[in-house]
């Protein structure tokens, strides 16, 4: 579908209900903080100059985000029993830089730009600050007041999803298995713990590598075995998603996946279904054609129900409630 379609029907329908709604749309804060995009971007950039995995932690943190109570920024909250708090988003990161866009924009525009945005904005400069496709997203998403850490599990995707579950849920959340294939291209940056795959490969005492998981090349798990030594399980050690190009945002993903070198069975499924290779083939062979999905598939992930109106709050602090 048309890109600017997409964004013009998603306002509608987030407004339709609702006559006097402020809907999001492109461009939200021009009046009321028109430097609120420019300094998201610069903190982003800043952040990620100094440290090379922030882009990787951005894009992921939207995406836990929105999958449990929409993109309303309830990951960001901290204390016990919070979203966060959940053992499903020990390893998820970049909260700092969002704390830190806040601090700014709170100078700025006090009470003005809601968390929620502060993160859809990151998360989408982050991956045009690793080299990928610039995105123009709706801001006016307000702050959700609800964040349960029992909410995160039955929401996200674990790496042993088969592709009927993970279809499922991206269905639920109003995305389809296309979406599923472009949005998981979001692993060709950013770096995985090993206990987050080193279930799919054996080191027994004298060295020999049984590989579990018969989706993963056999030269490759040697690799990895090596990265990722026998009961490193105390998630000191990090690999990188994309071992080619880490940190540039392109669709050598898909071409790993290919080659069977995903570091989680969730990629090598997408290879191994009639529903979803054909589009991993597309995409391994055109760069465009990845970034032209990307820019629909990524609209859709941050607009994933999101709160307008009289819904929510805008924080004035993104890891505390107001
Ligand atoms: C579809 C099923 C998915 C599964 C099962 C999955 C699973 C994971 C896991 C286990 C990690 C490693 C976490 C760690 O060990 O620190 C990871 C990392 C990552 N994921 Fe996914 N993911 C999925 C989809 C997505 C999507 C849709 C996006 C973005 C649109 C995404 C972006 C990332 C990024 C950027 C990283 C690197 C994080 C970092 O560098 O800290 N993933 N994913």
């Amino acid at each position: 579908m048309d890109y600017a379609l997409l964004m013009l029907m998603s306002s509608l329908t987030l407004c339709l209900p609702f006559p006097s709604c402020s809907a999001p749309s492109v461009g939200f804060y021009a009046g009321s903080c028109p430097a609120a995009e420019i300094m998201v971007k610069n903190t982003v950039r800043s952040a990620s100059d100094l440290d090379p995995t922030i882009p990787g932690k951005l894009l992921r943190l939207l995406f836990h985000d929105c999958f449990v109570e929409g993109c309303d920024a309830s990951i960001l909250l901290q204390g016990n029993g919070t979203e966060r708090s959940d053992p499903g988003n020990r390893s998820v990161d970049g909260f700092a830089v969002i704390d830190s866009a806040k601090r700014l924009l709170e100078i700025f525009c006090p009470e003005t730009v809601s968390c929620a945005d502060i993160l859809a904005l990151a998360a989408r400069d982050a991956v045009e600050y690793t080299g990928g496709p610039s995105v123009q997203i709706p801001t006016g998403r307000r702050d959700g007041r609800i964040s349960a850490a029992a909410n995160v599990r039955p929401n996200i995707i674990d790496t042993s999803f088969t592709l009927d579950e993970m279809a499922k849920l991206f269905s639920i959340k109003g995305l389809s298995v296309d979406d599923l294939v472009t949005l998981s291209g979001g692993h060709t940056i950013g770096r995985s713990h090993c206990s987050s795959f080193n279930d799919r490969f054996k080191v027994d005492p004298s060295g020999s590598v049984t590989v579990i998981d018969s989706t993963l090349d056999r030269q490759y798990a040697i690799q990895l075995t090596k990265m990722c030594p026998a009961g490193a399980r105390d998630d000191s050690i990090t690999v990188n998603n994309d071992p080619g190009t880490p940190f540039t945002f392109d669709n050598q993903y898909y071409r790993i996946v290919l080659e069977h070198k995903g570091l989680f069975q969730s990629d090598s499924a997408l290879v191994n279904d009639n529903r979803t290779r054909n589009k991993v083939v597309e995409f391994a062979n055109s760069r465009d054609g990845f970034f032209e999905n990307w820019a629909v598939s990524f609209l859709k992930l941050s607009m994933i129900g999101v709160k307008t109106g009289d819904e929510g709050d805008i924080r004035q602090s993104c890891s505390m409630p107001n």
